[in-house]
């Protein structure tokens, strides 16, 4: 009778303690929902971003802590769970960290591809799962609802594993960058999808795991041959909007995941990175003067008879006769200039110039130069490109305007030097309605009294591949040149400043 009375009063302990813990988890998941929405807000503006990313961390840190320790309370064997738990978690994080700490900043749209491809595999799993514990039961109220999530997660998770991998595959130059174009492809697609939503009509109507396994093992398949087709049409190097998709997909396939594993913050998790990811796709083909729907169609970056954006070696005919110059030269007109705009592109990230960019601004500001960097919001490779490399570097955040702060004071500019940037000063965009960047507002640079360039060679065009025609105005000179040789050269060929500024 003791023993009963022993071992019930046990039972009732652990149970008040899962209670408890139950209790936690709640609490904990409204903490962290709400610490990855101020996160986001943080992430906006880059004198927060810090912040904004350490309440990530905290969230995130917060969420598996409490799904962790309910899981495992809940679990008859707590212990083994709990060490398979910390083995995978050491053995996925310490993959993480050594990638992290290897990868270069131009290929982090390459990372991030890969990383979506493991949400969209975990979905897929989690759908599988989802469905082997739980397949078709006609007694159940919420079956058809059950097993819609589940052909949902896999039909997102699928789709978003084969297109990630086919970035990443892209974006790291393992296949060819150029796109698929199959004769009907988007015919094809709208097929593909109209398969799958048959095939989940199909899943729902199953009962047991014999009849739910055939349409979903077919699912997955049509599903991933239509992520991998999506992404294969579309060219190499217009990937990082493609990523930006993958993105919203991945968040999007997270959430249905949540909705399977009976997960609220995952679908709040989810839903957030869903949405800023369409969003931010929304702003980078705003900012390019791309179509958001031939995006999704997977149609982009692949228009016959245009030069191929992302392969820089479009049409380079010249326009006129360019004037080159030197850094002393350079050097002279900063030093004689009151106000200097740097306008930074894609050319600083590959020459990783940034540094001696700032050594630049430093010796210039400390002679008394106004100096200014107008942001592009396309430039360079990926959303904050330029952003991060000046933050990087320690330039300060005040001297760095965004496009349509700084695009009316070009007037009123002595010196606009430019650096690695092609199509986002092209004045053909605004000019030659039949440029393919015809729309895109760039910057202005034109209107200050001297523009200088920095790239390499007159025979490479930009990332849209065609010819731009500032290169050859009056006004304009060349320094031909690896940018941070170049910026380098002009630092060295500055005179001190009088405090001793180097
Ligand atoms: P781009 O138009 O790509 O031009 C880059 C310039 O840098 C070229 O003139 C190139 O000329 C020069 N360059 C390359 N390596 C260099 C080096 N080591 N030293 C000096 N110069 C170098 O750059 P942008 O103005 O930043 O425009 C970005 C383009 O990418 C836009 O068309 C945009 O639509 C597209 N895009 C942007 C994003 C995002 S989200 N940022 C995503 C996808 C596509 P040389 O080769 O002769 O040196």
């Amino acid at each position: 009778m003791a023993t009963l009375l022993a071992s019930s009063t046990a039972v009732g302990a652990g149970a008040a303690a899962l209670q408890a813990l139950t209790r936690f988890e709640s609490l904990a998941y409204i903490l962290a929902a709400l610490l990855f929405i101020l996160a986001l807000a943080g992430l906006s503006r880059q004198q927060t971003a810090q912040r904004g990313n350490w309440m990530g961390i905290v969230g995130m840190a917060l969420a598996l802590v409490s799904t962790i320790a309910v899981t495992v309370a809940g679990d008859g064997a707590a212990v083994r769970s709990l060490v398979l738990i910390i083995v995978a978690v050491a053995v996925g994080a310490s993959i993480g960290v050594w990638k992290a700490l290897k990868i270069h900043m131009t290929a982090m749209p390459e990372l991030v591809a890969m990383l979506h491809s493991f949400v969209g595999a975990s979905a897929v799993l989690v759908g599988f799962t989802s469905f082997l514990t739980t397949p078709g039961d006609p007694a159940s109220a919420s079956n058809a609802y059950h097993l819609g999530e589940v052909g949902l997660a896999i039909f997102i998770g699928a789709v978003t594993l084969t297109g990630s991998v086919v970035a990443y595959l892209k974006l790291s130059g393992k296949i060819s960058g150029k796109p698929l174009t199959i004769p009907g492809r988007n015919a094809i697609n709208l097929a593909a999808v109209v398969v799958c939503v048959a095939l989940i009509a199909w899943t729902v109507n199953t009962v047991g795991v014999g009849a739910g396994m055939v349409p979903l093992c077919l699912l997955t398949v049509v599903s991933l041959a239509l992520g991998a087709h999506l992404v294969l049409a579309i060219g190499g190097g217009d990937m990082p909007v493609v990523v930006s998709m993958l993105n919203s997909y991945s968040g999007w396939a997270a959430a249905m995941a949540g909705f399977t594993l009976g997960n609220d913050l995952l679908i709040i998790t989810g839903a957030l990175v869903g949405s800023s990811g369409a969003y931010l796709s929304y702003i980078m083909c705003k900012g390019m003067n791309r179509s958001f729907g031939s995006v999704i169609l997977g149609g982009f970056g692949s228009s016959a008879g245009k030069a191929q954006p992302g392969s820089g070696q479009g049409p380079s005919q010249q326009v006129g006769e360019h004037t080159e110059t030197t850094p002393e030269q350079v050097a002279q007109l900063l030093g004689d200039a009151r106000r200097v705009v740097i306008t930074p592109g894609y050319g600083m990230a590959v020459a990783q110039a940034q540094y001696p960019v700032a050594e630049l601004t430093r010796k210039l500001s400390a002679m008394g130069v106004d100096v200014r960097f107008g942001i592009h919001p396309v430039a360079g490779r990926m959303p904050g490109h330029m952003n991060v490399l000046l933050a990087e570097a320690k330039v300060p955040y005040d001297d760095v305007y965004e496009m349509d702060e700084i695009n009316d004071d070009f007037g009123d500019v002595d010196v606009v030097l430019v650096i690695g940037a092609n199509d986002t000063v092209n004045p053909a965009a605004l000019t030659e309605p039949d440029s393919p960047i015809a729309g895109m507002p760039v910057l202005r640079v034109w209107e200050a009294h001297k523009v200088i360039v920095l790239k390499r060679s007159m025979g490479h065009a930009g990332y849209s591949g065609v010819q731009n025609p500032l290169f050859f105005n009056d006004n304009t000179d060349m320094l031909l040149g690896d940018a941070k040789a170049s910026v380098e050269a002009i630092v060295a060929a500055l005179p001190d400043a009088p405090g001793g500024e180097r």
